[in-house]
């Protein structure tokens, strides 16, 4: 099938790892061009030459950038304008969990969580807006999560953040919709990527004895998680994809859960 994506420009942030790195692949592979960006260089690096490695016809780009700097995500912006045109699929993943309760979050603490993940959105878009605009349409998709619509009392912080986020996303799927340009966010469950290593190297050095798979179905089952497994990135990048796609023309301000069954709201 073909997704209509050939020659589209898509910046994918946080690309070098996880759900941004397995999309950016995905939309590489349907003839994009794409550009990455996160702040560690040297993951950037290697993500960049993985992808070149794979996709060798593609064209892909990657710059480090701190989404929550205004001024590095315009640089970002302006190379892949001044590269390719303009940016047609903004992928808005960059970014990671906060695990405290309501207790043990400290005021920075909040403050950096509801930072985060406001800004991490409201930067990239408002970079890539006027070039969509110029083109005739684009599309937005926010990678969210469950915590959205279904919060844990152990993340409190940021499944705040991430209802407001849902909103957020509604609002510019009205506000944008004259412009052709369609707004839209995956809640995601539990996916196995950067973040997951990282907890799973912890429980490791903290004297854990399963293998990393073990340990992984043991947090699914703790998670009550319908389908009885993490998700791969793969998994979510292909939801992302076909937002993406010429296929989804006609949904904007929609929200699509990929998290094998965990949310138990109708
Ligand atoms: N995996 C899950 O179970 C899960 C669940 C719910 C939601 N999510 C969300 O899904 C998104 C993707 O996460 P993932 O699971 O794929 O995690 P991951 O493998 O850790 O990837 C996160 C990516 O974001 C980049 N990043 C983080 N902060 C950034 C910043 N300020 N500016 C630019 N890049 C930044 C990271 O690179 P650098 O650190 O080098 O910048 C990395 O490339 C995140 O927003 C995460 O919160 C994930």
């Amino acid at each position: 099938m073909d997704l209509g994506l050939k020659d589209k420009v898509a910046l994918v942030t946080g690309g070098s790892s996880g759900i941004g790195f397995a999309t950016a692949g995905l939309l590489l592979g349907e003839g994009a061009k794409v550009a990455i960006c996160a702040r560690g260089e040297e993951r950037l690096q290697t993500a960049l030459l993985q992808l070149q490695a794979e996709y060798v016809e593609a064209e892909v780009i990657a710059q480090p950038c701190d989404v929550l700097d205004e001024k590095q995500v315009a640089a970002l912006v302006e190379t892949v304008t001044g590269r390719w045109g303009g940016v047609d699929i903004l992928i808005n993943n960059a970014g990671r969990g906060r695990q405290t309760t309501f207790m043990e979050t400290t005021d920075a603490a909040w403050r950096e969580e509801l930072n985060l993940k406001f800004f991490s959105l409201i930067y990239p878009i408002r970079a890539v807006y006027p070039s969509m605009k110029e083109r005739g349409g684009g599309r937005i998709i926010n990678v969210n999560a469950v915590l959205s619509r279904q919060p844990e009392p152990h993340m409190v912080a940021t499944s705040s953040a991430r209802s407001g986020v849902l909103n957020l996303t509604k609002s510019l799927s009205t506000e944008f919709a004259p412009d052709n340009i369609l707004v839209n966010s995956i809640n995601i469950g539990t996916v196995k990527s950067g973040q997951w290593k990282a907890r799973f190297e912890k429980y490791s050095q903290g004297g854990g004895t399963m293998t990393e798979e073990e340990w992984l179905h043991s947090e699914a089952a703790k998670r009550g998680i319908p389908l009885g497994r993490v998700g791969e990135p793969e998994e979510v990048a292909h939801a992302i994809v076909f937002l993406a796609s010429a296929g989804a023309s006609y949904i904007t301000g929609a929200s699509l859960d990929v998290a094998g069954g965990t949310g138990r709201y109708v």
